[in-house]
This record gives structure tokens, C-alpha cells and sequence, in this order.
């Protein structure tokens, strides 16, 4: 059976980023950003739903067994060296006796289908903290991306509990925590999750009904690990366990005699120095890595556009959506030609077709987002004079002035019309897709390839890169000015940029997560 479907596409930019505290601005096309705020605030999308409620994982939680897993992977930055850090290296070093536990495999097996081109594996590792602390009642952590995974393993650094403080001291040093932050930043770890009695039968060597011997009394992102230490009611095994060898707690948080542990009593601060070091650990990457500003939920955001050849028009498919808007207010997508003149002097325009609300994610809606409004757009433009930027005019209805959203004054420019992704020509095969481009018809070379970001499989979660040669179809006519020519894309498939080489000239196109919008 052979389905059409819409989905997203992006002219692939690079813009230089600046590191600062200021939201990043989102200037469309950016598949970067676009991608992050896709995974981070829109609902039951990417890594926020697993942790909403702080769930229960082989007698632990899913937002411990992703805060361990994004610690043992920061644990390889070595600071005076500039290397190593939050870069996904913990896919190439699970099988290390440090890095044992069922929880960084079934960790990995949540973040496979969320990075893609843009998005790196160690920015999913990123997230995962954040969205782990909010749905175990912990601080709002700000996200920045930018990360860029590793090729291969690290060294082997991460502290375990056999040592002594001095090498934990000098370890933590190491990844650029002095005594004080390490003494905070394990208690701030430690206080989610616990030991598990199987893979650590030195440490748990009493039973325990589950398995797992828990840091505190409480499941949740709180002080208790702090307040059961300081009174003396801690279970913590790394504290009050018969083997006093692998007492690493006990050393740590006593180093200073209490004080750094008596410091973080109250939720509020607890809240404040954990949330601090935590980002600080998120954002510990290597010296060649720079991170983006923070990505808040965008504004405005341009999403899900298509423009292709149809029955002998262009067709643009897009959604304008809106924060917190009202299902009220009416939007209008203007256009411009490319060359000549068709459109009126304020240029073509159409009103939405459909209008949609829909829900933020719980991360989005702890930022104050109370909903989005999708407004679709099915634009049919003039082939001969073609399109050469968008925009649009919000009306509230309500008395107020039409606000103009033009992509801060530069307007949502289309780069090009020579080689387009054809959703309606794109279809499923039982290997994945039969992924179907057209190329202006012009005298001379095509030659045109897809980079495709695959997903790996439940025991190797490693995403990968392949390139696939795009063939002229014979099976679909020349049509509109264009010719059609396709490839077969594997179900793996998170991302794709189309590359062609036409006349000589290069030209590229981002497509995403390939069955996002299935129709
Ligand atoms: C000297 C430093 C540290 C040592 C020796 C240490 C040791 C351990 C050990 C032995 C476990 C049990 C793992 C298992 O049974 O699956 C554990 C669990 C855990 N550690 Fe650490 N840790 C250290 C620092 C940290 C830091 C800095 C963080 C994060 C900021 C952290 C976060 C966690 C979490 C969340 C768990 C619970 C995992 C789960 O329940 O699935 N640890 N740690
Ligand atoms: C851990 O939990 C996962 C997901 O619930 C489950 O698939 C897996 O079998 C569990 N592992 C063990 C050893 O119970
Ligand atoms: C660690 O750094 C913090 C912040 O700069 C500082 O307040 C603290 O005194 C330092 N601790 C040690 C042991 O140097
Ligand atoms: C305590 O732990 C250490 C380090 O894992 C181990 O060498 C030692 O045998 C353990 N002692 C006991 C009594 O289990
Ligand atoms: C969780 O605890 C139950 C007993 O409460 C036990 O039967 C089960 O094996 C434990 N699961 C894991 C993954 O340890
Ligand atoms: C630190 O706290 C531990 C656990 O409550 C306690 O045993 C110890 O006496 C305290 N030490 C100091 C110097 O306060
Ligand atoms: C959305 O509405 C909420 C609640 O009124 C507000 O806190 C938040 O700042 C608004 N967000 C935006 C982006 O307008
Ligand atoms: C867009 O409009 C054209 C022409 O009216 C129609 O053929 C096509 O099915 C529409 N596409 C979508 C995705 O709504
Ligand atoms: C954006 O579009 C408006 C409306 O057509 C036009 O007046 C303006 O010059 C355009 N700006 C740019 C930078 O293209
Ligand atoms: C998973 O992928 C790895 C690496 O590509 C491969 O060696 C392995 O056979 C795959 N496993 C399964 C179950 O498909």
C-alpha cells in the first residue's frame, strides 16, 4: 500500500552562534534550533515524556538511570586538555566494569530516535538531565545545544567507590569541579535512584527486597540524600554500608567537616546549587565545542514547509505557530514572486485552512507556555513567476493591530526552486522510503545524493551516517519543469539533507525525521 504523506524540509544554513545568556533567536531556516524546540517543548515529542512523573525503572527511576548516564559520560573531560566531556562517549564505553548497570543501555534505547544531523546524541544526553530534574520536582535547568558526539571511547575516568577522597578530589579537579562542587555535585546525583545489590555485590551486601539499595528515603529530585546524612538516618550505602572501603559517600560529603552538606539542607538552596552545578555539568564539553545560547520555546515558529511542483503549480505547505495565542486570531501568508510580476503590489496571499491547538510539554508549560495555535497554510503559487519569500500578518480580532511576523525583518526567504522534496511522490516501501526530489528542468549535469542520519538498534544505539545516490525515475514523467528522480531510504532514517549538483551549481535541503507527518 503506498501512502502520501507531508513532512518537514528545511534549506540547510549555518549561522554563526554566539555564546551568551540571552535566548538564542531562531532565524528560519535554522534545522538546528528548529529541531531542539521540537524535541524540547512540543508534547509526547523526543525525551520529555518518559520523566514527567519521576517513573519507576527496574526498581529505580528513569530520571536516575539518565542523570548516572550523562555523569559517566562528563566524567571523561579532562579540563587542562580542553577534551573529552558531555560528547556521547558513553556509547562506546558501556562495556566497562565502571559503567555497569542495565540503566545505560536502556538510556541510550530512549534517546535513539531523538538526535539527527543537527542535533547531536550528547544534546539528547543533555536534555535527558533536564527534563529528569523537572519530572522529579527538581530546578528548571536551561538547555543549550551544540554538543557534538565522539567517534570512539574516552579514557577511563569515572569514580568509583573503592576509591580514596584523594583520587575522587584529584577526578573531580580533572573534569573542572573543585572540593566544595564535588561534594555538592554527588550529593545533587545521589539524590535519585541507588546501588544496585547485582552489579555492586561488594557494596549492597545485605539484601535488599528490590535489588537496589536507594541513596535516600524519598523518591524525588530533594534534599533528603543532605538531611538523612546530617541526622543520621541515611540508608545510603555509600555512606552506612558494613564495607567501609566503598564508603565514597561517607568520605566526600564529610571532607570539610559537613559544612558544603549543611549548606544545602533547605530545598531552595539544594534547588540553587544543584541546578547550578548540573548545568555546569551539561555544559562541560570539549574545547572545540561551543554551545548555542539558551533555547527557549520559540515565539513565532515557521514549521513544516514544502514547496513543490503540482498539477501545474508550486505548492507551499507551511504552519505558522503561536504561543499562547487564542484559537481566535486569524492568520494570512503573504508571498512575492521570484521573477516577473503576478502577485498584487502587497503581494499573493491566502488565509489559513486549518487552525489546530495543541499541547506544550511539561518542560514548555513550566516555562509559562499554555498551548500553541498551528496555522496551516496550502499556498497554490504561479509556476512561471514562482515564489521568492513568505511572510505573515497575525489579526487578534480583538481591536489591536495586525502584528507582521517576518523573520525579524529578513522574511522567510525560499533559497531556491531547483531542487525540491515532493512529499505526494514520496512513498513507503516495506525498506523504508522511496524518497522522490525534483529538479528544474535545465541543460546539463545532475547529479544529486542524500546524507542520511540512521538510528542504531536496541543493543548497539549508535546513530550512524550514509549516503544514497538518487536515480532519474522513468516511472514518473517529466512534468511542470521538472524531472523527478529518487532514492530508496532505509525506516531508520531520522534526518536527511538532499545534495545536488545542477549545472554545476550546488544546492541542498534539510528533511527531517522522515515519518513525522505522516498524512
Ligand atoms: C565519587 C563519585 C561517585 C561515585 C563513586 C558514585 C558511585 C555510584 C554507584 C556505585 C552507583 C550505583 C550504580 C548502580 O547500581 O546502578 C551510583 C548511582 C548513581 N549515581 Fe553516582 N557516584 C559518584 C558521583 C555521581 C555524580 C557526580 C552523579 C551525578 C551528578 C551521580 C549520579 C548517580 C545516580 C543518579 C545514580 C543512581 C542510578 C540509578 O539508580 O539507576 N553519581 N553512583
Ligand atoms: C528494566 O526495565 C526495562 C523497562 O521496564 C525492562 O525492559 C527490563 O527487562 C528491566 N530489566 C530487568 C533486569 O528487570
Ligand atoms: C570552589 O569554588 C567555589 C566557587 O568559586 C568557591 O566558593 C569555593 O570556596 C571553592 N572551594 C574550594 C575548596 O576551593
Ligand atoms: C569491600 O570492597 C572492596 C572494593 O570493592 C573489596 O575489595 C573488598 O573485598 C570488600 N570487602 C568485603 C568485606 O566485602
Ligand atoms: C524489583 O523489585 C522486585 C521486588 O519488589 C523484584 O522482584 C524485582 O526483581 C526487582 N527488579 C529488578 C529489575 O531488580
Ligand atoms: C558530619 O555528619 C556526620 C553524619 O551526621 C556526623 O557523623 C559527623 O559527626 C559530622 N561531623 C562534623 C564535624 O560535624
Ligand atoms: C504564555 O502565557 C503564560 C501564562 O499567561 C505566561 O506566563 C508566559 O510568559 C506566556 N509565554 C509567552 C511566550 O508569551
Ligand atoms: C493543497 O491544495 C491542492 C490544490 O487545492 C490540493 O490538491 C492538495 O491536496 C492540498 N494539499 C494538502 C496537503 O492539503
Ligand atoms: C520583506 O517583505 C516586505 C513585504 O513585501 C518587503 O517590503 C521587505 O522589503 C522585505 N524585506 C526583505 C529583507 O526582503
Ligand atoms: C545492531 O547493530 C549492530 C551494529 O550495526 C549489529 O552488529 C547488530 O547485529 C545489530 N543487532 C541486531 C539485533 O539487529
Amino acid at each position: 500500500m503506498r501512502h502520501s504523506f507531508t513532512f518537514l524540509l528545511r534549506l540547510v544554513c549555518i549561522f554563526p552562534l554566539v555564546f551568551g545568556t540571552t535566548p538564542a533567536v531562531f532565524h528560519w531556516p535554522d534545522p538546528a534550533i528548529d529541531s531542539m524546540d521540537e524535541i524540547l517543548y512540543r508534547p509526547n515529542n523526543g525525551v520529555g515524556i518518559l520523566t514527567t512523573v519521576c517513573n519507576a525503572r527496574n526498581n529505580s527511576s528513569i530520571a536516575a538511570q539518565w542523570l548516572r548516564i550523562a555523569y559517566h559520560d562528563m566524567a571523561t573531560h579532562d579540563s587542562v586538555a580542553g577534551t573529552g566531556g558531555l560528547d556521547a562517549s558513553i556509547m562506546f564505553e558501556l562495556d566497562r566494569p565502571q559503567n555497569i548497570g542495565l540503566g545505560m543501555l536502556l538510556s541510550l534505547d530512549d534517546f535513539a530516535l531523538s538526535p539527527n544531523e543537527h542535533v547531536a546524541m550528547a544534546d539528547i544526553i543533555a536534555m535527558g538531565v533536564i527534563n529528569a530534574l523537572i519530572g522529579c520536582g527538581g530546578p528548571i535547568v536551561p538547555f543549550r545545544g551544540g554538543r557534538i558526539d565522539a567517534t570512539e571511547a574516552g579514557p577511563e575516568t569515572v569514580p568509583e567507590p573503592q576509591q580514596d577522597l584523594a583520587s575522587h578530589t584529584a577526578a573531580f579537579a580533572r573534569q573542572g569541579f573543585n572540593a566544595t562542587e564535588m561534594i555538592s555535585l554527588v550529593a545533587c546525583g545521589h539524590s535519585l535512584g541507588g546501588v544496585r545489590q547485582a552489579d555492586f555485590p561488594l557494596v549492597v551486601t545485605e539484601d535488599v527486597p528490590t535489588g537496589v539499595q536507594l541513596f535516600a528515603s524519598k523518591i524525588g529530585f530533594d534534599p533528603k540524600v543532605v538531611t538523612e546524612y546530617l541526622d543520621s538516618t541515611t540508608q545510603n550505602v555509600l555512606v552506612v554500608g558494613s564495607n567501609v572501603t566503598t564508603r565514597s559517600d561517607m568520605r566526600i560529603f564529610f571532607s570539610d567537616g559537613n559544612v558544603t552538606m549543611q549548606s544545602m539542607a533547605s530545598a531552595d538552596k539544594f534547588n540553587q546549587i544543584c541546578g547550578d552545578l548540573i548545568e555546569r555539568m551539561i555544559n562541560t564539553v570539549p574545547s572545540t565545542v561551543t554551545l548555542t545560547d539558551p533555547i527557549e520555546p520559540i515565539d513565532f515558529k515557521v514549521w513544516n514547509t514544502v514547496l513543490y511542483p503540482q498539477d501545474g503549480s508550486l505548492t507551499l505547505l507551511t504552519t505558522m505557530r503561536i504561543i499562547n495565542s487564542s484559537l481566535k486570531s486569524t492568520v494570512t501568508l503573504f508571498w512575492k514572486e521570484r521573477t516577473g510580476t503576478f502577485c498584487p503590489a502587497a503581494g499573493c496571499s491566502v488565509p489559513s485552512f486549518q487552525v489546530q491547538s495543541a499541547q506544550p510539554s511539561f518542560l514548555a508549560a513550566l516555562k509559562g507556555v499554555t498551548g500553541y495555535t498551528m496555522h496551516s497554510f496550502n499556498a497554490s503559487i504561479d509556476l512561471a513567476t514562482s515564489i521568492s519569500y513568505f511572510w505573515f500578518e497575525v489579526t487578534n480580532n480583538d481591536g489591536s493591530a495586525p502584528v507582521i511576523i517576518n523573520n525579524q525583518g529578513a522574511n522567510f526567504t525560499i533559497d531556491q526552486d531547483v531542487l525540491l522534496f515532493v512529499p505526494p511522490r514520496t512513498t513507503f516501501t516495506s525498506a523504508g522510503l522511496d524518497m522522490v526530489v525534483a529538479v528544474k528542468d535545465l541543460s546539463g549535469t545532475v547529479d544529486v545524493t542524500s546524507t542520511t542520519t540512521l538510528h542504531g538498534n536496541a543493543s548497539v544505539p549508535i546513530p550512524s551516517t550514509v549516503t544514497s545516490n538518487f536515480e532519474l525515475d522513468s516511472s514518473i514523467p517529466a512534468a511542470d519543469g521538472y524531472t523527478f528522480y529518487s532514492a530508496s531510504i532505509s525506516s531508520a532514517s531520522l534526518s536527511n539533507t538532499v545534495h545536488a549538483t545542477i549545472d554545476g551549481t550546488a544546492y541542498s535541503l534539510w528533511v527531517p525525521q522522515p515519518l513525522a507527518g505522516v498524512a
